[in-house]
């Protein structure tokens, strides 16, 4: 049995006169107007845990380029703009998501193992930080855009160090047998084959070992290849301007995690790649935005089988597939701390056809009653980004909090505009 647990919650997102607030925003205000499940953003807390990302690393030449992927929506990209980020995009998709948010292009790194030549060629013909290549077949399309083009493609490579980031299997990157990146002991080939291409400026290097990584000494590792990458590098005439060390720093979602030390991380970066000359870029997302954001959901129906009670939530795997994919566990708080004692232990499930639809397992959920109000935790990176409209749910929409005001950021499509992007041929 798992137990509704004491850990401290964020700060901007916490119960006041026994209502869960986010910022200065009553949630029950938020049910008040619209229909559950959503996502509820605090921007300030963004705020913080971008300026505390920065401020960690005060004295070292840096970029932020926030990890587009883990939370896209525009308002979360505009409040990044505004604190001066950059970001690291994988599609052409992200890249205009960033633009349109405000991002300098020339702040946006260009990430992904399978970059398509039309997201290749824009890009290149806006502008760009650099693109993160991931194989010498990706530098060969690159080189050919560039040279239609007329541009000069600013590059880094991504190497694949073979590490083991410790972190579930399905978020590691960074050991020989995953897709990523180009290996490490081959690097300086290859680098030197790109030095020869016409079009190609080489600018850098990168990494990224994996997400949600909370023992350091896996960066540590990764650090020292690549300082010795760069040397070996410089010694062969190649000099980079800057070293991309991704992201990966993960954050505390239940008692069982251990909480990486921030001031940690940032020690290790500035010693070991601290004295090197070199810009460093960051690509944070979990960090920047996890704690930011809660699911609202409302309990359906509580019913008991032979030796389980579930609690039905509406909101379900397609809105929220943490659980489904990874067994993440999450908190589940409720909206008001009105009166109920908790006196069952549930197994917490969404609506969806599938046994995967499992949220919580053994659980004892406070103040669930029927018709109840609950909020997931911590779902503000890789939570809305993952929603899908399996079994025709509409996508869920999202809400930004700031200070004493909400707006919807994104809203829920109508069953019309869901089914008008679709046609049935006329055939008969
Ligand atoms: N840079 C690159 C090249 C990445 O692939 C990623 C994440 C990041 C940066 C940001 O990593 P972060 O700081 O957020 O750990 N859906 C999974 C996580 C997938 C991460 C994919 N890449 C989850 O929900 O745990």
């Amino acid at each position: 049995m798992t137990r509704p647990t004491l850990l401290k919650m964020n700060k901007h997102i916490s119960y006041k006169r026994k209502q869960l607030f986010v910022e200065d925003v009553v949630v029950s205000d938020i049910t008040g107007s619209l229909r559950t499940p959503f996502y509820v953003y605090s921007r300030t807390t963004i705020k913080d845990n971008f300026n505390r990302f920065t401020s960690s690393l005060e004295g070292l030449n840096r970029i932020i380029c926030y990890s587009v992927k883990a939370n896209s929506n525009l308002s979360v990209l505009e409040t990044i703009a505004k604190l001066g980020g950059g970001a690291d995009v994988v599609s052409l998709g992200e890249y205009q998501r960033a633009l349109r948010a405000g991002i300098d292009p020339k702040k946006i790194v260009f990430s992904g193992v399978g970059k398509q030549d039309f997201e290749i060629a824009e890009t290149l013909k806006s502008s760009l930080l650099q693109f993160n290549i991931e194989s010498v077949s990706e530098l060969e399309a690159i080189n050919k855009i560039a040279i239609n083009l007329n541009k000069v493609a600013p590059i880094a490579f991504r190497v694949n160090p073979d590490i083991d980031a410790g972190t579930h299997e399905n978020i590691s990157t960074g050991k020989a047998d995953n897709k990523f990146g180009i290996p490490i002991s081959k690097a300086k080939e290859i680098y030197q084959h790109a030095s020869k291409l016409d079009k190609i400026k080489i600018v850098g290097v990168d990494v990224h070992i994996g997400s949600q990584i909370t023992n350091l000494n896996a960066f540590r590792q990764t650090f020292q290849n690549l300082e010795k990458l760069i040397y070996d590098l410089r010694a062969c005439d190649i000099h980079l301007e800057n070293v991309d060390i991704g992201g990966g720093l993960g954050i505390k979602y239940t008692d069982d995690d251990v909480e990486p030390d921030l001031r940690e991380y940032s020690k290790l970066v500035k010693q070991i790649l601290g004295n090197l000359n070199c810009k460093i870029i960051f690509e944070p997302g979990r960090y920047i935005v996890g704690n930011s954001g809660i699911l609202v959901t409302k309990v359906l129906y509580k019913k008991k089988s032979q030796n389980k009670n579930f609690l039905i939530t509406d909101a379900g795997m397609n809105d929220f597939s943490r659980t489904a994919l990874y067994g993440a566990a999450h908190r589940l708080i409720p909206l008001s701390q009105e009166s109920r004692e908790a006196t069952e232990i549930y197994d917490v499930v969404g609506p969806v056809c599938e046994s995967t639809d499992t949220f919580l397992r053994n659980h004892l959920v406070e103040n669930a009653e029927e018709g109840d109000f609950l909020a997931f935790l911590d779902v503000g990176a890789y939570g809305a980004v993952l929603s899908s409209e399996y079994n025709t749910r509409p996508l869920v929409p999202e809400i930004m909090v700031y200070k004493e005001r909400f707006e919807v950021v994104r809203s829920r499509p109508t069953y019309e505009e869901i089914f008008e992007k679709e046609v049935i041929p006329n055939w008969e």
